[in-house]
């Protein structure tokens, strides 16, 4: 399985402090916001890593981590030209792809937790297997973000900031597909916002039975 963090976006609700500098280069403790999310993949045992950001910043990440081979992984670098919707990454991720599976973990997303890394793994065996796992949480405001609704712990419906929530478990930034999601990802048209959604493609996959919680 290869991995993409996505580390682009117009990161608005930060400003000023994002209008010079990508949100996913900011300190959280004492390193930028990246390696968090980095480490997550890592735990996974994911060793070849695309990263996406904008091209006034892509060249920040390049400075940060080189190749990447001081961690003992592979990164490559992509741009997004500009914020199209998070399942762009897997357009623009197409040759890195390649004939593999592939985990996106957003750049300002943080995992911390009891049996993370068993999640993780077990994640990838299933996408292995030809499952997609999208990873959600219990949250008080679901109505912020993608919903999944759950019946017998299988996905049934998945909605897009719903006004009311038929259930409270938020989809965060952590998804592992199978290779099939290049293609999946080229038959998606840009939303109302003009973005190509993550919630689109995976309905997609919840259309074929193929992807779960
Ligand atoms: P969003 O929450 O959609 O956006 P944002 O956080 O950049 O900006 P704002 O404060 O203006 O709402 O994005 C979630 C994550 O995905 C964030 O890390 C940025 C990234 N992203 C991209 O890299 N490219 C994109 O096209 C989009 C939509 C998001």
């Amino acid at each position: 399985m290869k991995g993409i963090i996505l580390a682009g976006g117009s990161g608005s609700r930060l400003y000023p402090l994002t209008k010079y500098v990508s949100k996913q280069l900011l300190p959280i403790y004492d390193k930028p916001m990246i390696y968090y999310p980095l480490s997550t993949l890592m735990q996974g045992g994911i060793r070849d890593i695309l990263i996406i950001s904008d091209s006034a910043n892509i060249n920040s990440y390049k400075k940060l981590f080189s190749d990447g081979s001081q961690f003992g992984i592979n990164l490559s670098y992509c741009t997004q030209e500009k914020p199209n919707g998070i399942a762009e990454a897997f357009i623009l991720g197409e040759k890195f792809i390649d004939d593999s599976n592939v985990a996106l973990i957003l750049g300002d997303n943080i995992f911390h937790g009891e049996n993370l890394q068993k999640l993780i793994k077990s994640s990838i065996t299933k996408t292995n297997n030809g499952q997609c796992v999208i990873v959600g949480h219990k949250v008080p405001d679901p109505e912020r973000y993608g919903v999944a609704v759950l019946e017998k712990n299988k996905v049934i419906e998945i909605q897009e900031k719903p006004k009311f929530p038929k259930s409270d478990i938020a989809i965060v930034g952590l998804y592992f597909y199978t290779n099939d999601v290049v293609e999946m990802s080229k038959s998606l048209k840009p939303s109302k916002r003009g973005e190509l959604e993550i919630t689109d493609l995976n309905n997609l996959y919840l259309k074929k039975n193929k992807i779960e919680v």
